[in-house]
């Protein structure tokens, strides 16, 4: 086989066959194939699409090239959870210790972030002492002994990914159906949960800005999951505006804790509860997603999902204080507050903007070698359809950052206000169950 061949073959819009995808993907990951092919192969697949089959071979390669994680030794059916990424979303520090406190084993692996706050492995890191690189076996231990574990994701899995993923980030590649969905679900395959729920975004501050795309990407998803053996489930949420309050590490972390203690905000209550009751249902846990409902509601109301929190701190050598006082978390030593110049409603939030603003006050990285203010970010204190008198504080910019003033701008541009009352978006918009 040769390589250029193959670029010209998709190039001109033919399918590809198993074989030469595979030859294409081992060639880059061992290094026989260079950069610059495989930077043209990707943009060819960027305009002429892959069909079915290819993205099915492809996931399956990309699986097959690193470590696939064998979770055997722990008893009951293990679910993962997995959000396509989007600003303020924390929902993993919420929903994984709630399913766990229903009795859904939690053995789960997290990346860190690159761009607009950390990933959930930077979070976690707000968390005085919280280890997150650990040993397999010490992991499996760990989810046997208290129901969850929350750990970064090892070098070793979908080993193809990883350097395609990269070149896709610096050639314009990311944005395609075919590689976003291989790309996922071959980390997702080779994590070793039994059963899959994926929180697909849409919106501003999402890679799928249309709901159609989105629904395209989900249904891919799924379909592909189930055909590997594993049950999968999807929802479609809204990304226009950032979820929930807080933006950034250490303020994302407080903000998840208090969704546990019952007093979250709205949004990000309503949608964890519906995660949790999605992979407490698929966990088998409950006979339907209503009663999964009910059970995550619970969980959170009498404390036990907080005390699963305590527990999981605890196992990963971590200070459980965190939960009674914050202070003990990474914190800025200055805050600027956005106030509203007009009396109106919050017509939009541009999650996008947002979390630009917020990479810009330290929270998140530009590069892979930039590090993480823990404690900067943004806390909007305002949502869409809001109303707010001018004077009115919108928002509050976390930074140590010497451009300040800058931040301050990029919010409040951010943020439109109109006189008029103003629906906000439908948080959750399909289910792909
Ligand atoms: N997240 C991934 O892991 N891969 C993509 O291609 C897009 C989002």
């Amino acid at each position: 086989m040769n390589t250029v061949d193959l670029i010209i073959k998709k190039r001109n819009g033919n399918v590809l066959s198993q074989e030469e995808i595979e030859f294409l993907v081992n060639g880059y990951t061992n290094g026989t194939i260079p950069d610059y092919q495989m930077s043209a192969f990707l943009m060819a697949v960027y305009f002429k699409g892959m069909n079915h089959d290819e993205t099915v071979a492809l996931t399956k390669i990309m699986r097959d090239s690193g470590d696939v994680v064998n979770l055997g030794n722990i008893d009951g059916i293990k679910v993962d959870k997995h959000s396509t990424g989007g600003v303020g979303d924390k929902t993993t520090l919420i929903v994984a210790p709630i399913a766990a406190a229903c009795g859904v084993p939690i053995a789960k692996m997290s990346g860190r972030g690159l761009g607009f706050t950390g990933g959930t492995v930077d979070k976690l890191e707000s968390i005085p002492g919280y280890h997150t690189a650990i040993e397999e076996s010490d992991f499996i231990n760990q989810v046997n002994e208290t129901g969850i574990a929350l750990i970064g994701q090892t070098g070793h899995i979908a080993l193809a990914d990883k350097k395609i993923y990269a070149l896709r980030d610096v050639t314009g590649t990311v944005e395609n159906l075919s590689l976003i969905t291989s790309s996922i679900m071959s980390k997702k395959l080779a994590a070793g949960s039994d059963a899959i729920v994926l929180d697909v975004k849409c919106g501003t501050g999402a890679f799928m800005k249309k709901e159609d795309d989105a629904c395209q990407l989900a249904s891919l998803m799924v379909e592909i999951g189930n055909a590997s053996g594993k049950r999968t489930m999807a929802v479609i949420t809204d990304m226009n505006q950032p979820l929930g309050n807080a933006v950034g590490n250490t303020l994302e972390v407080i903000e998840a804790i208090e969704t546990l203690k019952g007093k979250g905000p709205d949004d990000i209550t309503r949608l964890s509860v519906k995660l949790s009751a999605l992979m407490i249902y698929a966990g088998g846990k409950a006979e339907t997603i209503e009663e999964g409902q009910v059970m995550a509601e619970d969980a959170i109301n009498s404390g036990h999902a907080l005390d699963k929190l305590r527990q999981l701190i605890a196992a990963q050598k971590g200070n459980p204080q965190v939960i009674d006082d914050y202070s003990l978390m990474p914190s800025t030593n200055n805050c600027y507050k956005v106030i509203a110049s007009t009396d109106g409603y919050i017509s939009s939030i541009d999650a996008m903007k947002i979390g630009v603003a917020s990479q810009h006050t330290g929270a998140g990285r530009a590069t892979k070698e930039d590090v993480i203010d823990l404690g900067a970010g943004i806390y909007l204190c305002k949502k869409t359809g809001d109303h707010v008198s001018s004077g009115d504080t919108i928002a509050i910019i976390h930074t140590d950052k010497e451009n300040y003033r800058e931040i301050i701008s990029e919010v409040e541009a951010a943020v439109s206000i109109c006189d008029k009352s103003v629906v906000p978006p439908e948080l959750i918009k399909r289910y792909f169950i």
